[in-house]
């Protein structure tokens, strides 16, 4: 297996660079998907609560107002300062959601609010999960559904196929293996999980111009590694694509554009 070094290194790196700015660029179509996550975590008062992948903590912080008892976990140290500094009643912790922090059968449900898209080994976070649930715990994460299905990463990848080298960018996981409802359900099984379901959130993402490629370069870490590597006149030509097609999009001032994500939930069987 190739060891993605260098990508989960900048992927970390990505992250922190973006702690202080989340809340105005990846918040604006993330939090679309928690209310999702949360109705189908079957929470209840004093619900033992693992937020994998947590960001600025946003999924911890609305389980312990449903009266959970949360810890978030995230493996970019600005990412957990500025969680404490938000919700300063939930726990955060530095860690990997790859080999989760935590003993075994601890907890009443794992989420993961588009994380797994994020690491090196969806798998390996998928065993993790059912390791740290109790039997007939939950494990519900969301993923962005991928360019077959979303416009906005259509016409992403669409220009990235038209001008950018991609054998410049470091090794990566194909980030929409998990958009593939049947090659889930496999990976979810093999895990151990069982009552696998899927729902579909329809996430806009809102934001002002007057650039959508300069504002994506601040919203992700995947399609920013990608442009990084390509020589300068290629980035000036991806940049100027990438903004025609996204003008399509752009009314009185906001650019709103369809990424949708899905959101997986299994439960670990009761015995
Ligand atoms: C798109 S953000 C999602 C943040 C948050 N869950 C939300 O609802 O907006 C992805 C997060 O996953 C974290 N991450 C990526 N790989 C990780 C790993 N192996 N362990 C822990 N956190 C990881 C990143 O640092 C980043 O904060």
């Amino acid at each position: 297996m190739v060891a993605y070094d260098e990508f989960r290194e900048s992927e970390r790196s990505g992250w922190d660079a973006r702690a202080g700015s989340y809340s105005d660029a990846t918040a604006r179509a993330t939090l679309q998907s928690i209310p999702a996550l949360l109705a189908r975590a079957n929470l209840f008062p004093g619900a033992k609560v693992l937020d994998a992948g947590c960001g600025p903590g946003y999924v911890a912080a609305c389980a312990d107002i449903l009266g959970a008892s949360s810890t978030g976990i995230d493996f970019s140290n600005n990412m957990i300062t500025e969680a404490r500094r938000r919700f300063p009643g939930t726990k955060f912790e530095v860690g990997d959601m790859e080999q989760m922090p935590l003993g075994d059968q601890s907890m009443d449900a794992v989420l993961s609010n588009i994380g797994l898209f994020h690491v090196t080994d969806p798998d390996r976070v998928m065993r993790e999960a059912f390791r740290v649930l109790s039997p007939g715990g939950k494990f519900v994460f969301s993923q962005w559904l991928g360019p077959a299905e979303s416009e906005c990463y259509r016409m992403l990848f669409d220009v990235l196929r038209n001008h950018a080298d991609m054998t410049l960018a470091d090794p990566a996981p194909d980030a929409y293996v998990l958009s593939d409802r049947n090659l889930v359900s496999e990976k979810m099984e093999s895990a151990g999980f069982a009552g696998i379901s899927f729902e579909e959130v329809p996430n806009v993402l809102h934001t002002p111009g007057p650039s959508f490629f300069d504002f994506f370069m601040t919203f992700g870490v995947r399609v920013p590694l990608i442009v990084e590597k390509q020589a300068p006149e290629t980035r000036k030509r991806i940049r100027d694509e990438i903004d025609e097609r996204a003008g399509g999009f752009l009314a009185d001032g906001l650019y709103r554009i369809p990424m949708p994500s899905l959101v997986v939930a299994a439960q670990r069987p009761s015995v």
